[in-house]
């Protein structure tokens, strides 16, 4: 089914190595729009890295990067953001000492390709409100404009990064570790929210998540690294069924 559309994402066999640690070997796989698929394997297996090359921090010793089947593996971030390439990170990013107003609209500006001054004069999307609204009562807590945004909890400030990444209405959102630090409610609304951007928003998700929980709950595939080679590329049932995956996870499960 999935093989007849045309992926949002495509990688084609990345290579990386730093000095001799290997972290991709020739991983090819894709995603699509409105599909919510996840990078998962054991710490230092390459995810981040992976990530670090769609999103263009890092370029592939070799292979290449394609968006909607155009290739990107020489552009810069800064290009693929405006293309439509979002993402969130481990620890979450924001303009330090500012409002949670400038974040945000940052992430709306991106989206509308005009200027961040222009916010102040009025020039925001008309739809921003609406959208910020329908995203903040699927997250379930509010906040005031003038916060700063670093004196928000830490799970609420992961899950703002989501929504300013939502803002500028990727195509593609690469998530690395939401869960991580959040509580159980507000795992189970970042969920609700990847959701939404996959379903509604039409966005295809790239998730990186240690909770297998969450990955089998949440993903309609997910893909394996092992030491920067991909092992597996499947279904829920097919990951978890798959010989090679479960070793590699043997004796982990309680360091994750
Ligand atoms: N800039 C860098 N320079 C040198 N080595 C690096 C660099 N970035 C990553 N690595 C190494 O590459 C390997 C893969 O790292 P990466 O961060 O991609 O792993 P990961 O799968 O995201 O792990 P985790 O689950 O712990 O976040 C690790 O051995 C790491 O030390
Ligand atoms: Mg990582």
């Amino acid at each position: 089914m999935a093989e007849n559309r045309t992926p949002i994402l495509r990688l084609d066999k990345i290579c990386k190595s730093f000095g001799g640690v290997v972290t991709a070997k020739d991983v090819t796989f894709c995603v699509y729009p409105g599909e919510i698929k996840g990078l998962i394997g054991p710490n230092g297996a390459g995810k981040t890295t992976m990530m670090n090359m769609i999103s263009g921090i890092y370029t592939a010793d070799s292979g290449d990067v394609y968006f909607n089947e155009k290739k990107i593996t020489d552009k810069p971030d800064y290009a693929r953001a405006r293309m439509g390439i979002g993402r969130t990170f481990q620890t979450p990013r924001f303009l330090q000492r500012s409002s949670v107003r400038d974040n945000l609209m940052i992430g709306a500006d991106l989206g509308n390709k005009i200027g961040y001054l222009s916010g102040f004069f009025g020039r925001k999307s008309t739809n921003f409100y609406q959208e910020l609204k329908e995203m903040m009562d699927i997250l379930h807590f509010s906040f005031n404009w003038d916060d700063d945004i670093n004196s928000l909890p830490f799970g609420q400030r992961k899950l703002l990064e989501i929504v300013r990444s939502l803002l500028s209405h990727p195509k593609v959102i690469l998530v690395d570790e939401p869960a991580a630090g959040l509580n159980n409610k507000e795992i189970e609304y970042l969920m609700d929210i990847l959701r939404m951007a996959a379903k509604k928003m039409n966005i295809g998700v790239l998730v990186i998540e240690h909770s297998m929980d969450m990955i089998m709950d949440l993903c309609e595939t997910i893909a394996v690294l092992n030491f920067g080679e991909l092992i597996a590329d499947g279904t829920p049932a097919e990951i978890s069924n798959n010989t090679a995956v479960i070793e590699a996870y043997l004796g982990r499960e309680d360091d994750d």
